[in-house]
């Protein structure tokens, strides 16, 4: 802990000033410094009056370099102690330049454009005057009917850290009170948010403790290991107790066993919420509870205002608690050298140059190119710019393709589909575009505009998905197909009997019934940001050869949820070939299988695997067992491989999962061209939790899978001793 900064601010602040500190209020209260004109609704509720703004110790949501400014200005006028302000904010993929949503990001398998499209929007946000940003977003995820499943890397622990640590580092850079171009990263939501109960969003989460530490924990404490800066705590429970209140979680595990100690914040109003959990009384009893957990920033809520001076001056809270959380805030606002520099990065010169650039730009068409993944293609893709093309559906024409979490990008400012196709096919006359449908509605008109379009092409695209509202925060859904309409418009377009393609924007894995079965190919774009519209061209078109590979599986129906790949294998697994045995693991109206396994992509062009050898069946605790496959591209076209190399544990002291993803590569083919892969097996990566929580490895079988995806895979085995 900082003795200097105790002795300089913390023990010449008076209570009320140091509960300040512990604060954060959202935009609204600070529209017009000081004009409490704004305040309304919620807020208003809030009872917070302007002496209180100005004494807050971090805001939510403002941005702008002369807005921030302003603001940090008039706050330090005020501030006895002239204490800054921090600015935070969700720059989740992106500020200005949206990048594709994190669970297209996680689709791409490269970590280095993850962190290049951080550091992008880092410097973005730095420019415009924020200092942390509420990101990543680390939940691991098995349930598409959450909305904010787009809002992760996908369900897989190991690629979910190498992810953690790609985000961190492009947010964070090497030394965040230096590097005037950087946020401070704060990890979320802490923790297992994605496993709410039937995909219901802030819903009950009930997981073992060894589920969580075995696949929800690691990316967080990936994330923390790069470095970052700041926790946010989930809404829901874990364990019965909500997570903003939950001393073994974030005292136990997050402080005392992880030895973090940075900030912690609440989600917003996640402290005032444990009212409503049924896990306080009170305001005031969950107050006590989260700062007895060792929450330091109350987000938007005044449970701490109004409750942690009678709790501190009655005895039940020591003042000592209090100066914990205070130097932690004062601790993080030196590191982001705020004292000496209020404004940090904020410069509104140089905000109009760099934010959206050209360059900045380029980098999100990237890895939106790298980040579609092919599900199906029956000799329809790639486009030919000579083709007749009828673009048609919702999201030909749409600016809505930036997804959740871009509350600063701009639906005006994105390259769309249709303008981006016209670029590139031989002349713009050459496609055709026509809505067809709404996402919810279809008429008549629509109907006979999408027939007359389609009339005279050689090829039908359709771009159909999910408005950006249908998944995201509070976006669970039932259903997880397309909606009717657009269902309906497909089936009226199959009918004409012409190849046919769809473009799927989502913010989820969906129900494919209707879509997979009646298209010749299936191009995933999710919602892929500024420059959605121009990657997905460049795909279309060939420029670029797909390469995604699903981070989450596709169900074959949503009654399959929970379907993931590292699933246990049951004492009665479905055999490889059915033999009519009734008692199995199995449903009678569906396979056990998804449609599309985690891993999957295809490319336009082929990759066959051969020769995969160990270089020895035994693994010893020193001697690493060395992978090696060749892979070979034998199609016509260059194209970008994932590699991937899963584990299976055939027995443990506790059941294992039928496999697990170990490491991967990823390597650029030339048509004919071969390479050999290798990897090392080690026995680190055989370790995991026991019933007893302690992480060992155990001797015994092991088999290897190599592939390009976790289903269609070549097998070896090797023994640890
Ligand atoms: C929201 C989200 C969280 C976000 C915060 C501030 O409720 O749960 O991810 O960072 O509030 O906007």
């Amino acid at each position: 802990m900082s003795e200097h900064l105790y002795h300089k601010y913390v023990q010449h602040m008076t209570l009320e000033e140091k509960i300040a500190q512990l604060l954060q209020l959202a935009a609204p209260f600070y529209d017009e410094p000081g004009d409490d004109s704004e305040i309304t609704g919620p807020l208003e509720e809030l009872g917070i009056g302007s002496d209180t703004v100005r004494n807050a110790g971090s805001v939510l949501g403002v941005a702008g370099a002369e807005k921030v400014m302003a603001v940090q200005k008039k706050h330090l006028e005020n501030s006895r102690l002239g204490i800054p302000l921090l600015f935070m904010a969700d720059i989740v993929h992106g500020f200005k330049t949206i990048f594709p949503i994190p669970l297209a990001i996680g689709s791409s398998w490269n970590p280095e454009l993850a962190e290049q499209s951080a550091a992008i929007a880092a410097r973005e946000a730095a420019v415009s005057g924020l200092h942390v940003t509420f990101a990543p977003m680390l939940d691991l995820v098995r349930d598409p009917r959450w909305g904010r499943v787009m809002e992760s890397t996908g369900e897989d622990p190991y690629l979910n850290s190498v992810f953690a640590k790609a985000f961190v580092e492009g947010f964070q850079g090497k030394n965040l009170t230096q590097d005037m171009s950087r946020v401070a990263a704060c990890v979320k939501h802490f923790a297992a948010y994605g496993a709410a109960e039937g995909g219901r969003d802030y819903n009950t989460v009930d997981l073992s403790e060894r589920q969580l530490r075995e696949y929800y924990l690691p990316a967080y404490k990936a994330a923390l290991d790069a470095g970052a800066e700041m926790v946010m705590t989930s809404f829901n429970v874990v364990d019965g107790i909500p997570a903003t209140g939950n001393r073994k979680l974030l005292r136990g595990i997050l402080r005392a066993e992880w030895g973090f100690d940075g900030v912690v914040i609440s989600d917003w109003a996640s402290i005032k919420e444990m009212v409503a959990h049924g896990a306080a009384e009170d305001d005031k009893e969950a107050a006590l509870k989260a700062i007895w957990a060792g929450v330091d920033i109350d987000m938007m809520t005044v449970s701490y205002l109004n409750h942690l001076p009678e709790l501190v001056e009655v005895g039940l809270v020591d003042e000592a608690l209090i100066d914990e959380a205070v130097l932690r805030i004062l601790q993080l606002k030196e590191k982001l050298g705020l004292f000496e520099n209020p404004m940090r990065g904020a410069d509104p010169a140089l905000e109009k140059e760099i934010v959206f650039s050209a360059e900045h730009r380029r980098a999100a068409r990237k890895l939106a190119e790298k980040s579609s993944v092919l599900l199906k293609n029956e000799g329809v893709l790639p486009l030919n710019i000579e083709q007749r093309v009828a673009l048609i559906g919702p999201f030909a024409d749409s600016g809505d393709i930036l997804g959740w979490w871009s509350w600063t990008g701009s639906k005006e400012q994105v390259a769309k589909l249709s303008g981006a196709m016209r670029s590139l096919a031989g002349n713009a006359g050459l496609v055709t575009v026509a809505e067809g449908s709404g996402i919810h509605t279809i008429t008549a008109v629509q109907k006979e505009a999408a027939l007359k379009a389609a009339a005279a092409a050689d090829v039908i695209v359709l771009a159909v998905g999910e408005a950006s509202e249908m998944s995201g925060e509070g976006g669970s859904r039932t259903n997880i197909k397309l909606p009717d309409a657009q269902l309906e418009l497909i089936r009226l377009m199959k009918g004409l009997g012409k190849p046919l393609a769809v473009v799927l924007f989502n913010g989820r894995p969906l129900d494919l019934h209707g879509v997979y079965d009646q298209a010749d190919a299936v191009l995933e774009a999710w919602f892929p940001g500024s420059e959605g519209g121009a990657a997905l061209a460049d795909l279309l078109y060939g420029k670029v050869n797909p390469s995604g590979r699903l981070s989450v599986s596709f169900p074959d129906s949503v009654g399959q949820v929970p379907v993931y790949y590292n699933a246990f294998s049951t004492g009665r697994p479905k055999p490889q070939v059915e033999d009519g045995n009734r008692y199995i693991s199995k449903y009678i109206d569906a396979p056990n299988e998804p449609l599309l396994p985690f891993g999957f992509g295809l490319s336009y062009t082929s990759f066959t695997y051969e020769g995969l050898t160990l270089s020895s069946g035994i693994l010893k605790d020193d001697q690493p067992v060395e992978v090696k496959v060749k892979v070979i591209n034998t199609g016509s076209l260059a194209g970008t491989e994932t590699v991937q190399l899963y584990l299976r544990d055939r027995s443990g002291e506790v059941v294992r999962p039928v496999k697990e993803l170990k490491a991967f590569k990823q390597v650029d083919l030339a048509p004919g061209e071969s390479a050999e892969m290798i990897f090392a097996i080690e026995e680190r990566q055989l370790r995991y939790h026991h019933s007893d929580l302690t992480v060992s490895s155990d001797p015994g079988w092991f088999d290897v899978y190599v592939g390009g995806n976790s289903r269609d895979v070549l097998a070896a085995e090797f023994r640890l001793i």
